[in-house]
Parts: structure tokens; C-alpha cells; sequence
């Protein structure tokens, strides 16, 4: 029997975790991953669980991974239709989340627009509840399956040199991400305009860079953001075209990096924008898809995770 080490009841953030609590969940990670690349993808772990979904933002990969993961676990899963609720009425998040509390939910998976919300939320409920993203603070899940397609093509984190490009300051994504690799032994570069990066960036134990074709030096994993048009209030890029011509990704600047230097985006993508839709698509460099895959089997094991401690509680 292997030693469990995540016992936490709720996973908000990435920040706090231990190395062996990250690496108890990538190693039953890759279990999902094998299971659900063979022909029975179903199991029954999660029988008599039921997880619900509570999106307050749009989403297609998160969403719908947290549908597939709870399916696959033999939960039974509902998806809020946060546009059709009482939401509408003008009812609050903890009272949404003390209502489907009422109902018995077991795992609440939940995006809201404000950092820190979820985390209110979680101390108003039973159940256990998985941050969805909440605002420009955490992603977890994004940052673990992140740190699981990196593990699976390069063997280890520790050691690696990861490039974190673009729009950090409105980013859930970067700050778990930056948290989960440093946390792991990786080295975490961030290469983004002035602009686009939080005050005292270096605080969050990284090393800054203003030009991409520096920040990409040596580096073995490039990972790009999505500039966030929607939480942007001003003007932050002078133009796309601008924003391209310096910061976004293409052959030619990718050519700065290692020869097998990996390509990483969390989607969705901003074409022309961040990064050149043909590297976006070539498979000899571009993981992006990769990606997408391992968001199911990470929240598969997220969600055995946090079923046994609740049943052991
Ligand atoms: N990466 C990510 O969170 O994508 P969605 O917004 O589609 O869930």
C-alpha cells in the first residue's frame, strides 16, 4: 500500500503544496492517463459521489474535463447553468453553494471571476470544492496537468528551465504555474512587456526578461499565455501587430531555445496573437494538445484524491 500524502479537504491553490503531495497526484495522473488510452475508461470509485460543476466564467477544456473525470470515476455529475439559475434572481455565490450544499453535493468544481472567491466559498460548505480559477489568482488543475505533460515528455521537472511568456499579470495560470515548478526544483523565467507583469515580479522567486529572444535562451519548456482581452481595463499592448512582432511566438524566436524545447499553451488560444498558428498545430514542437488529454486524467485524480479523504474524515 503507498503512503498518501494529500489530505487536504479542498484544493484552491497550488501555493502550500508539498512535493510529495504534487507528486502523489501526477503518479495516479499517469495511471488515468493509461486507463483512459485503453478501452474501458470507466470505473466505479466514485459510485454514489455526486460532483458539481458551478462556472461563474466560460469554459471548454475545464469544464467539460471535470464532466469527463467525474463520469469516468462513475460519479454523477451536474453542470449549473449559471446563466439559467437564481444567479440571475440575484442570488449570491454562498448562497448558490450553501444550496447545492443542501443537496449533498460531494465535490463542488468552481470558476468565479474574482481571485479569492472560491476560497470564501469553501469555508461556507460541507463538501470539498476544486478551484476552476478564480479570478487572476489560482488554476491548480491547469498548473498539474501542465507539470504532468512536461513530466511525461521530459522524465523530471527539477532541473528544467521553463519560459512563462506573455500576459503574467492577468494570469491564474502563470501564478500556479510558477508555484508548481519552483515548488518542484524547476527554474521559472518570466519574458513578458512591462506592462503585462505584476509589481515585484522577481518576488515570486523567478528571473525576468523584456525580450523574448534572451528569456528563450537555453530554455527547455516554452510556455505561452493568452492575452486576456476580457480582464484587461485600458490599454496594456500598443497593437496586435506590435504584440506579435515582439512577444509572440514563432519559429523563429522558439530557434533561441533548446533543439527540443517543448511548446505549451493552457488554450484557448489567441492565433497571431501569442503565438504562430502553424507552430500552434506542429506536433514535432507544440504539446498543446497533449494538454488536453492530461487535464482529464489530472482531474480523475483529483477528484479519487479528495473522495478517500472525505471518506476518511
Ligand atoms: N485552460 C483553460 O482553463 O481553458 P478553459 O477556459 O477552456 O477551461
Amino acid at each position: 500500500m503507498t503512503k498518501e500524502y494529500f489530505s487536504h479537504k479542498h484544493l484552491l491553490g497550488i501555493q502550500g503544496l508539498h512535493p510529495p503531495e504534487i507528486q502523489e497526484i501526477l503518479d495516479l495522473s499517469d495511471r488515468y492517463v493509461e486507463q483512459n488510452r485503453g478501452g474501458d475508461k470507466k470505473q466505479s470509485s466514485l459510485r454514489g459521489r455526486t460532483v458539481i460543476n458551478l462556472f461563474y466564467e466560460s469554459s471548454t477544456r475545464t469544464r467539460t474535463s471535470f464532466e469527463l473525470a467525474g463520469k469516468r470515476l462513475g460519479a454523477d455529475v451536474i453542470n449549473m447553468q449559471v446563466s439559467a439559475s437564481s444567479v440571475n434572481k440575484g442570488e449570491t455565490l454562498i448562497d448558490t453553494a450553501m444550496t447545492l450544499n443542501a443537496m449533498h453535493a460531494d465535490i463542488l468544481c468552481v470558476r468565479h471571476p474574482d481571485s479569492g472567491a472560491v476560497k470564501l466559498l469553501s469555508q461556507k460548505v460541507n463538501c470539498a470544492v476544486i478551484n476552476g480559477g478564480d479570478g487572476s489568482h489560482e488554476h491548480p488543475t491547469q498548473a498539474l496537468l501542465d507539470a504532468l505533460t512536461i513530466r511525461r515528455r521530459k522524465g523530471r521537472l527539477g532541473g528544467l528551465t521553463v519560459a512563462i511568456c506573455g500576459d503574467v499579470l492577468h494570469s491564474r495560470v502563470a501564478r500556479s504555474n510558477i508555484y508548481l515548478l519552483n515548488t518542484m526544483g524547476a527554474r521559472v523565467r518570466l519574458v513578458a512587456p512591462r506592462t503585462l507583469l505584476p509589481a515585484q515580479a522577481q518576488r515570486l522567486g523567478v528571473e525576468v526578461f523584456h525580450d523574448m529572444r534572451e528569456g528563450l535562451a537555453d530554455c527547455d519548456v516554452v510556455m505561452m499565455l493568452r492575452v486576456q482581452n476580457e480582464r484587461m481595463k485600458g490599454s496594456f499592448i500598443p497593437s496586435i501587430r506590435e504584440y506579435f512582432r515582439f512577444f509572440g511566438l514563432d519559429y523563429e524566436k522558439l530557434a533561441c531555445a533548446k533543439p527540443d524545447a517543448m511548446v505549451m499553451h493552457p488554450g484557448p488560444m489567441n492565433r497571431g496573437v501569442e503565438i504562430d498558428s502553424d507552430l500552434a498545430d506542429d506536433v514535432e514542437r507544440s504539446v498543446i494538445r497533449e494538454q488536453v488529454e492530461m487535464g482529464v486524467a489530472v482531474r480523475m485524480a483529483c477528484f479519487d484524491i479528495l473522495a478517500r479523504n472525505l471518506a476518511g474524515a
